[in-house]
């Protein structure tokens, strides 16, 4: 099924259950693929085209290290400018591949194929690309959008657990930022996932992204628990994986925006939310760790020339309310301490409880 888009929009997205060649590019084209995905591919009937790469990319080699030898591979083919380069992957795969295409002879065309959760919900569309920097995560990047984004659903089977639940914050963060309540609550609820989430958060992203691409107002909101949740990512040394940190921060921007004397979010909501998010409790770092790294925040408001300080700095934060679209502050990085201190405080509660 191709989803409706708006007018103009630069990629055609579509949902199917089983992938189809028929959306594989016309012309020459090439793969950068997830290993593990090889023998589900290929028993789909999908066909490899020659001098395609098979990679495993953990997160910590999501690296600019990563792509050159991609590169290289395509300048030795030699991948023509007119070629198309098909990611197969979860986010970091396609973040990598989107990145790499806007690399190669100045930017060729691609598509991206997501096969987690997350980079179907989230990650693969709306055209942002990038590596990390060991001063931090997508440090470095390009916006350039895939021509067509085909999410399979049938390619999630072998996906584990931890990754379902990972991609399911990225979903809860779509209900949370249109203040869509009961869509949250149902996300909470135990039970299998449902396609018709996954084409919602891809029809609400697409509208985001096609009104701003380029991140100069609405697309803000997408960061919605991503201020708090990056901070508590680096500082578990990546043990929490994003959308888990994703979940802590949407939990702790319920808990903010509450103290900036928004309208309180409802226990139907918190407590599913607490119950959640209760096993990540030991990954939550101290105030300590997690402040500076706010301070350093992408979207942290600095005096020109100015260092990054957590006194002086604020950061622009999104803050969630029930039966609402979420709105943007700015407000120091110390307004997050007092979340993060009724967070721990409740999911450990909650952990000594279960
Ligand atoms: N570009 C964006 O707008 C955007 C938005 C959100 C997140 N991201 C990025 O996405 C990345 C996280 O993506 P992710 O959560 O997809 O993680 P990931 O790409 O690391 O994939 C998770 C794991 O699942 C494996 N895997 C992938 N698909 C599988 C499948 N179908 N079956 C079995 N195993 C499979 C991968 O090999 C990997 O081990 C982060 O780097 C984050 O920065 C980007």
């Amino acid at each position: 099924m191709r989803l409706s888009t708006p007018g103009g929009f630069a990629t055609e997205v579509f949902l199917l259950e089983a992938p189809d060649r028929e959306l594989l590019p016309v012309g020459a084209w090439t793969l950068v693929g997830d290993l593990r995905l090889r023998e589900a591919w290929a028993q789909a009937g999908m066909p490899e085209p020659e001098h395609a790469l098979w990679v495993a990319v953990p997160e910590e080699e999501k690296k600019l290290r990563t792509v050159i030898p991609w590169l290289e591979h395509w300048a030795r083919i030699p991948l023509h400018r007119d070629a198309t380069v098909v990611a197969l992957g979860g986010g970091v795969l396609s973040d990598l591949t989107g990145l790499a295409a806007s690399l190669f002879l100045r930017g060729i065309a691609w598509q991206v194929w997501p096969t987690t959760l997350l980079a179907m919900a989230d990650a693969a569309l709306g055209g942002k690309t990038g590596a990390d920097l060991s001063a931090g995560k997508n440090l470095v990047g390009a916006f350039h959008a895939p021509r067509r984004l085909v999410a399979c659903t049938d390619l999630l089977a072998g996906l584990p657990e931890r990754h379902v639940q990972n991609g399911l914050w990225e979903l809860v963060k779509t209900a949370l930022i249109q203040g869509e309540l009961a869509w949250a609550q149902e996300l909470l609820q135990e039970g299998p996932l449902k396609v018709a989430w996954v084409e919602r958060a891809l029809a609400f992203k697409a509208g985001v992204v096609h009104r701003d691409p380029r991140e100069a107002g609405e697309r803000r909101l997408l960061n919605l628990g991503h201020t708090l949740g990056h901070a508590l990512e680096a500082a578990s040394g990546y043990r929490l994986l994003h959308g888990e940190a994703v979940g802590l921060g949407l939990l702790g921007s319920c808990l903010l925006a509450e103290e900036q004397g928004l309208k309180p979010f409802p226990p139907s909501l918190l407590e599913p939310l607490v119950k959640r998010l209760a096993p990540l409790a030991p990954q939550i770092a101290p105030w300590a760790d997690c402040l500076p790294l706010l301070a350093r925040d992408k979207k942290a408001l600095h005096a020109p020339g100015a260092s990054p300080d957590a006194s002086t700095s604020q950061i622009q934060c999104v803050l969630p309310r029930p039966g609402e679209p979420a709105v943007q502050r700015a407000l120091p990085p110390a307004a997050w301490e007092s979340p993060h201190a009724r967070l721990l405080a409740l999911l450990h509660q909650e952990s000594v409880r279960v």
